[in-house]
């Protein structure tokens, strides 16, 4: 089968973002076997596979998880089971690999296939775990704390989804970006004007948010931080930015009860009921099939255009590069 295959292994003690100037650093197309299928596990037929921030983490060694030299990248897709359980032959899937994504075919434990509902387009079923569900818990962790929350990152896909759960849930959302762009939240606060610690000032007095949800973790995160009231949170979740921010009011956590923390999707895939899980899957299915919720796409690439064109596709604005596997 066509794959792209990892060229680093291990970790790298780099912490660079999640932007390359030529994916042939980290990566190779080639032709490998088929993987193997062992008991308990489904063989997809992969369709389209995302190109997740995570995933470019991943390739230079600055995520979570370790690199292997020569295993196939990408964490995420959508395909159709060919070898499995009888129930799941033949079905359209999402799944997580362990990486294994940006490829013809994959691997995965059976038992984490997520079954697709017809009316969710493939391109909606590409990224149909990570970022939805981190969406909905991190939402629900903003709706426990208080009346309104504070969305970094706001152009990214997980952003966009956040702001449309807050309208749901009449979570109050106070966006800020780095460029000016009406997404329909309830604040938009840009991190490159001349005023926007001035209009953060004003818009935090009023709105009181005791969350901000971070995946940029900038200077300007924590700015925000400071102006959040008594017993504010700071979850970061990403690392956009390769600034490393310094932190000017450390009394705050003292006395104002402020906590910094991290949120992390695995964590909470072990943290988190069976049942908990399954509503949670209905529930994103839910909001892609009624069109509450929606992937915008700024680039295609095939698995044989990755090597040459990743590096230019994941700077487009504006949506996610996704992989057509066919
Ligand atoms: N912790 C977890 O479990 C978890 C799970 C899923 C995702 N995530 C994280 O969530 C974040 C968003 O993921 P996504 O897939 O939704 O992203 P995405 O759709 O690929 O969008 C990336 C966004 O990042 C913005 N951006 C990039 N560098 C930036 C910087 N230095 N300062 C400010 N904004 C910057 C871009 O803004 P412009 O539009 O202005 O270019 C773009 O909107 C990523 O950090 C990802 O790693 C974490």
């Amino acid at each position: 089968m066509q794959a792209i295959l990892q060229t680093g292994d291990g970790y790298a003690p780099t912490s660079t973002g999640p932007l390359i100037d030529n994916a042939a650093d980290w990566l190779e197309f080639a032709t490998v076997p088929l993987p193997d299928v062992g008991e308990g596990q489904a063989l997809i037929h992969i369709r389209r596979a995302a190109v997740n921030p995570s995933d470019i983490h991943f390739i230079k060694g600055e995520y979570g998880q370790p690199r292997l030299h020569g295993q196939v990248a990408g964490f995420e897709g959508c395909g159709d089971v060919v070898v499995g359980p009888k129930s799941l032959i033949g079905q359209r899937v999402a799944f997580v690999a362990g990486p294994g994504a940006w490829a013809e075919y994959v691997t995965v434990d059976a038992a984490t296939c997520i079954p697709l509902h017809p009316a969710i387009s493939d391109n909606d079923a590409t990224g149909q775990i990570v970022n939805p569900l981190t969406a909905r818990a991190m939402m629900g962790m903003a709706a426990d704390a208080g009346d309104a929350v504070i969305i970094t990152a706001a152009t990214s896909q997980l952003g966009k989804l956040m702001i449309a759960m807050g309208r749901d849930m009449g979570v109050k959302t106070i966006a800020v970006v780095r460029r000016e762009v009406d997404l329909g939240a309830d604040v938009m606060l840009n991190t490159q004007s001349p005023d926007f610690i001035a209009n953060a000032k004003a818009a935090l007095s009023v709105l009181k948010p005791r969350m901000m949800l971070d995946a940029v973790c900038e200077q300007a995160s924590e700015t925000l931080f400071t102006l959040m009231p008594n017993r504010a949170r700071w979850v970061s979740y990403g690392k956009l930015s390769n600034d490393a921010p310094h932190l000017t009011q450390m009394g705050q956590l003292i006395f104002l009860g402020k906590r910094i923390e991290g949120f992390w999707l695995t964590q909470w895939f072990r943290d988190t009921s069976p049942a908990d899980k399954m509503a949670a899957i209905t529930d994103v299915q839910t909001r892609f099939a009624d069109g509450r919720w929606t992937t915008d796409v700024a680039a295609e690439l095939r698995l044989d255009q990755v090597v040459d064109g990743l590096a230019t596709a994941i700077r487009k604005p504006d949506g996610k590069t996704i992989i057509v596997v066919r």
